[in-house]
């Protein structure tokens, strides 16, 4: 199990470049199952959630190629010869579940072990079953795998109970071969769903309405292989604005998407850091106290609940009161025990947390326990005074490409130990 050592407290100055958004690339990486041929997809994170959706595709027959160290993938996906998603793959990433949508449409079946909760929440996918089933699937349960069945789908209206990002993709994607017009309403507006649904229409799909609420497709025939480029990292570029927001010095943040993280970046202005946009990049610098601010996590576009472990880690060291609201997840404050270990003060009062900037947080060993909990956690200890040690960060390596190295180029002291 590798640990990150962070001796903490030095500036951060340079420039940082942002890698393809893992949230867009898995559904897109699905997607190839709709079409045989050979789909080309470009920018992709180097992150492990992309090698175990690798491994999931090579198990169901595509053919998986990584070109140019990974950061192009080519996915054949002619001979399809299984339609089940195996436990052993599916209870280390939950979004596996998005094969499930294009698997019925190629192949009018399709088996996946249920995924289980996980450190945020129960995290069900009834949304997802229930879309399919509007579009004519039969649903059966049993043994821990969900089964759906439907030869010929028929378009339908449906809306979702609940915003739902990889639910609207699953849907999307089962509905595309579906005969007449399907009506997606209360779907996903976040990027990676807007991606997805692009990167579909390319391959031929008639979809219309991504990026709004009520998204509209008509059933096509048959789809071809998409080249596509994966869009950069929101919650990336959103952890990187934070750490410049805690840390004396300025970064320039390349090859990002500033129009995808308006939120993120309206809420770091007003605790105090500088940003400036141009085009692709993003300059910042974090000057004078931390103000502490409110924040409230939503659906895109509100303030993104990716990102709210890092805000608190933000606030901890602010000048007053900040209070954190989290609205998506029933349990996304696991981060809160270990900043308290590094010196935060945060009380915890159902799905809000009031977290009292403090002057200093005060470094420590601490434990990630998800994927953003661990940025959080890399955050504190980067302002922090002394060593951190932050164990299990497998959490890490499966968002974020490379942060050490990164951050180091940034001129902090970060090494990765292997014990
Ligand atoms: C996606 O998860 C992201 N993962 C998550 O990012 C992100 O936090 C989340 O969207 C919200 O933005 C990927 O895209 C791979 P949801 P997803 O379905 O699709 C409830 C990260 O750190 N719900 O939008 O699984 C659910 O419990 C990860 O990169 C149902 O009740 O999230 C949650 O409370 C973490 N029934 C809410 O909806 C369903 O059928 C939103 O979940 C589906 C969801």
């Amino acid at each position: 199990m590798d640990q990150l050592v962070i001796e903490g407290g030095r500036p951060l100055r340079g420039a940082v470049r942002i890698a393809g958004a893992k949230n867009a690339v898995l559904p897109l990486m699905t997607a190839a199952l709709l079409a045989p041929g050979r789909h080309v997809l470009r920018n992709v994170p180097q992150v492990v959630d992309v090698r175990t959706m690798s491994r999931l595709l090579q198990h169901l027959g595509v053919r998986v190629e990584s070109v140019d160290e990974g950061r192009t993938l080519y996915l054949d996906s002619s001979l399809l010869e299984r339609v089940e998603a195996p436990y052993d793959l599916v209870k280390t990433m939950r979004a596996s579940v998005l094969v499930l949508g294009p698997l019925l449409a190629r192949k009018g079946r399709a088996q996946v072990s249920l995924p289980g909760g996980c450190a945020i929440g129960a995290r069900p996918i009834d949304q997802h079953l229930k879309g399919l089933q509007a579009l004519g699937a039969k649903v059966e349960l049993e043994h821990g795998y969900v089964t759906v069945k439907g030869a010929s789908l028929k378009g339908a209206c449906l809306r979702f109970g609940i915003s739902t990002v990889t639910g609207t993709a699953n849907v999307l994607m089962a509905a595309v071969f579906a005969e007449g017009r399907t009506l997606l309403e209360n779907a996903a507006c976040e990027p990676e769903v807007v991606e997805l649904a692009r990167a579909l229409q390319q391959m031929g799909a008639h979809i219309e309405g991504e990026g709004t609420e009520v998204i509209t497709v008509d059933g096509v025939e048959r789809l071809k292989p998409f080249d596509w480029e994966v869009i950069p990292d929101r919650i990336e570029t959103g952890t990187f604005l934070a750490a410049a927001r805690m840390n004396p010095g300025e970064i320039l943040v390349e090859k990002c998407r500033p129009a995808d993280l308006q939120s993120v970046i309206e809420k770091l202005r007003a605790t105090g850091l500088r940003v400036e946009e141009n085009g692709n990049s993003l300059w910042v610098k974090g000057e004078g106290p931390i103000r502490s601010v409110d924040v409230k996590t939503g659906a895109y576009p509100g303030f993104p609940t990716d990102m709210q472990a890092q805000m608190m880690a933000v606030l901890s060291i602010g000048e007053g009161i900040g209070v954190v609201t989290e609205t998506i997840f029933e349990n996304r404050f696991t981060h809160v025990s270990e900043l308290r270990r590094m010196g935060a003060h945060i009380q915890v009062e159902g799905r809000t947390a009031i977290v009292k900037g403090g002057p200093w947080l005060s470094g420590a060993p601490v434990m990630a326990s998800d994927l953003r909990a661990s940025a959080c956690l890399v955050l504190a200890g980067l302002a922090a005074k002394g060593a951190t040690t932050i164990s299990r960060v497998y959490h890490l390596d499966r968002g974020y490409e490379a942060i050490e190295m990164k951050l180091r180029g940034l001129g902090a002291s970060i090494t990765r130990v292997r014990v």
